[in-house]
């Protein structure tokens, strides 16, 4: 038993987890978990606001701790390490995570891990899948980012596209607020869509057939808005040709991708895989299993609830660098930024959020 225990509180999830990285299958890997959600309070707002989310999480966190030791019959002692999300974030509930980790990493005499949050989602595959081995392909679409990545083992990414401006779940949820639909707008706009035509209201595809890997949705975000105003079509209409035309381009930009990982490598990638919380799109998983299917890879996607943030995704990130022997020393800072290929270059327009 390698038993870790998995503090997330990098945006507006506070979310707490005892993972047995030994398990082999993902029901017996999570241990236990339990999240809180923020919803309500940024609700009103229209998206996450930094100092309400860093209060809550201030609020919850020790106690939730406790329940989910107790959740799981287990102490602290019981633990082999504490992993904490060390960034990138809100860096105020970021603080509020790492900091708990630290302390009760030295109460109770453990080593500390501090994980990257992106490491968190990238590697939720392979903790819902024991047979996803490296390297895959991954693309990386949540509320914050929109990346296409090579997975090539714990701490070895390589990035081959970005957004040069909103990321896909940012979409989402501008589209939502567009037409009303509230916060966070992602299965709110899924659900309308199921009610619309997705050929009804004609929008952009943007950077779709360009040769640069990049994404793009600031275009599409206008268009839907002008849609809206135009008072010409119906909400539902909206959604569905906005959810749409947002998978052309994530599908155009990742067959991109595979056709330039299969030329440089000649042992290519072993799967497809989409994580993040946009990963919990159920047509846009649906458009990415038939992309697989054509250059004859499998896609794993974990299951929805390990989509979006949650601390299950941080204590196997740990357990797979506890298992390796990485560990922290407690002055580890938080990180509002921390990409997971420092290598890549800047791209346009890009790098302005965590
Ligand atoms: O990974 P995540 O929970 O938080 C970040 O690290 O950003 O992703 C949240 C994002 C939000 O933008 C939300 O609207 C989007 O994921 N999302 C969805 C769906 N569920 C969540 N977008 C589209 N369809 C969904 N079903
Ligand atoms: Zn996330």
């Amino acid at each position: 038993m390698a038993l870790i225990l998995g503090i997330e509180s990098s945006c507006d999830e506070t979310a707490v987890a005892i993972i047995d990285g030994s398990a082999g299958s993902l029901e017996a890997r999570i241990v236990a978990q339990r999240i809180a959600s923020q919803d309500a309070e940024h609700a009103p707002y229209g998206g996450v606001v930094p100092e309400i989310a860093a209060r809550a999480h201030a609020e919850v966190i020790a106690p939730m701790v406790g329940a989910v030791l107790a959740d799981a019959g287990l102490t602290l002692e019981d633990m082999d390490a504490i992993a904490a999300t060390a960034g990138p974030g809100l860096i105020g509930g970021v603080m509020v995570g790492l900091v708990t980790g630290k302390a009760l990493a030295m109460a109770a005499d453990k080593p500390l891990i501090g994980v990257n949050h992106l490491e968190g989602h990238a590697l939720s595959p392979r903790l819902a899948d024991p047979d996803l081995a490296y390297p895959y392909l991954l693309l990386l679409v949540s509320g914050g980012h929109c990346q296409i990545l090579e997975v090539r083992g714990l701490g070895d990414y390589r990035r081959l596209a970005t957004t040069i401006d909103d990321a896909l779940g940012e979409a989402f949820d501008k589209t939502a607020k567009i037409l009303g639909l509230g916060y966070p707008g992602g299965p709110a706009v899924e659900r309308l869509a199921r009610e619309g035509d997705p050929r009804a209201v004609p929008l952009p595809r943007p950077l779709v057939g360009s040769g640069e890997p990049h994404f793009s949705f600031a275009g599409l975000k206008s268009a839907v808005m002008r849609a809206k105003d135009s008072g010409l079509h119906a909400d539902a209409d909206i959604a569905a040709s906005f959810q749409q035309a947002a998978i052309d381009c994530v599908i155009d930009r990742t067959r991109l991708a595979l056709e330039s990982v299969g030329e440089v490598q000649a042992e290519s990638v072993t799967a497809l895989v989409v994580a993040g919380g946009v990963a919990a799109n159920a047509a846009l998983r649906g458009a990415l299993e038939s992309l697989a299917a054509g250059f004859g890879l499998r896609l794993v996607a974990p299951p929805g609830r390990l989509c979006t943030d949650n601390a299950a995704m941080i204590g196997w990130a740990g357990a797979e660098r506890f298992a390796l022997g990485y560990t922290d020393p407690l002055d580890l800072p938080a990180r509002p930024r921390w990409p997971l290929d420092a290598n890549a270059a800047p791209v346009r327009g890009a790098g302005v959020k965590a």
